[in-house]
């Protein structure tokens, strides 16, 4: 995919997958500005291409630095053409909601969603002003259909996705796509970092059984936020796709108690699941 002359901010670019997609991205020619809190990281992926790459060494929850990180990028460039939200962090997980520190919710919160409402904050007008623009908030799929032990983060990705969904609309005609994305477990540091019965928790509802690859959510998310993209805004992509839909969202009849069954869409769901099991036989 070509992104020659484009300008992208990507969040959490020190590290997995932002990490990943600004590299992608680089090497399709966009010209990056990178926000991200690990100076040390920051600097020893990107320090030698000062010519493509504007580095801010910030932490996005201080909104006037995020401001002023994106204000200095376009007068820099001229121009913003994608926003990637990829910074993020789980927060204390493997506990049940009685279990959580305040402290801690509001802390991811910070992170996950309210920088998240920062950066768009602070690249809409640029992008209104051109008539054009994509934005991709990466969410999670714990913001879909909620993760025992993940009160926060769960929560927090929820907010995200209803971000989505609100300036997906809002600005749909005006050049402006507004997505998010959902993946399962993609291994990086963040899921390293988590304890093995959580990530273990995650992948057992994923039909392959393991993590995604960077490579994986990368490919989705250059799609997501290219000029080929005009028609798809305010959506939640998942990663990956027809496994979690089945894993995730259904379950056969026989194991789903009668009572959570009475609504309609479920009754027509596992109708699909009974029709496609006897269908495999
Ligand atoms: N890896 C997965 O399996 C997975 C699954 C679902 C969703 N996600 C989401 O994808 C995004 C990227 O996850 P990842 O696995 O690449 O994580 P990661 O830990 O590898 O990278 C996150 C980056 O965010 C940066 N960051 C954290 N707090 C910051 C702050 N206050 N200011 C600036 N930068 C900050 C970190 O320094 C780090 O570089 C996150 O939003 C995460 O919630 C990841």
């Amino acid at each position: 995919m070509d992104f020659k002359e484009q300008v992208a901010v990507i969040t959490g670019a020190a590290s997995g997958i932002g990490l990943a997609v600004a590299k992608q991205l680089l090497e399709s020619g966009a010209r990056l500005v990178l926000l991200d809190i690990n100076d040390t990281s920051l600097q020893k992926e990107f320090g030698n291409r000062p010519q493509q790459v504007l580095l801010f060494p910030i932490d996005i929850t201080n909104q006037s630095e995020v401001d002023k990180a994106i204000n200095t990028a376009a007068t820099h460039w001229g121009r913003i053409h994608i926003l990637v939200n990829c910074a993020g962090i789980t927060g204390v997980t493997n506990i049940k909601s009685h279990e959580v520190n305040t402290e801690d919710l509001q802390r991811v919160f910070n992170i996950n969603f309210m920088a998240s409402f920062y950066t768009a904050h602070a690249v809409l007008p640029y992008m209104i002003k051109q008539a054009y623009g994509r934005i991709l908030h990466v969410a999670s799929i714990a913001g879909k259909e909620g993760n025992a032990g993940m009160l926060a983060y769960s929560a927090s990705k929820a907010a995200v996705i209803g971000m989505t969904k609100v300036q997906g609309k809002e600005y749909a005609e005006m050049g402006i796509t507004v997505n998010a994305l959902a993946p399962a477990v993609i291994r990086t540091p963040l899921v390293d970092a988590m304890p093995a019965e959580q990530v273990k928790y995650m992948t057992n509802k994923i039909p392959m059984k393991r993590c995604g690859t960077l490579e994986e959510a990368v490919h989705l998310i250059l799609y997501i936020v290219s000029p080929a993209n005009t028609f798809t805004t305010g959506f939640t992509f998942i990663c990956p796709v027809e496994g979690l839909r089945i894993s995730y969202s259904m379950q056969p009849k026989s194991f789903v108690p009668s009572h959570l069954c009475s609504c309609a869409s479920s009754q027509i769901w596992t109708k699909d699941i009974e029709q496609e099991q006897k269908e495999m036989l």
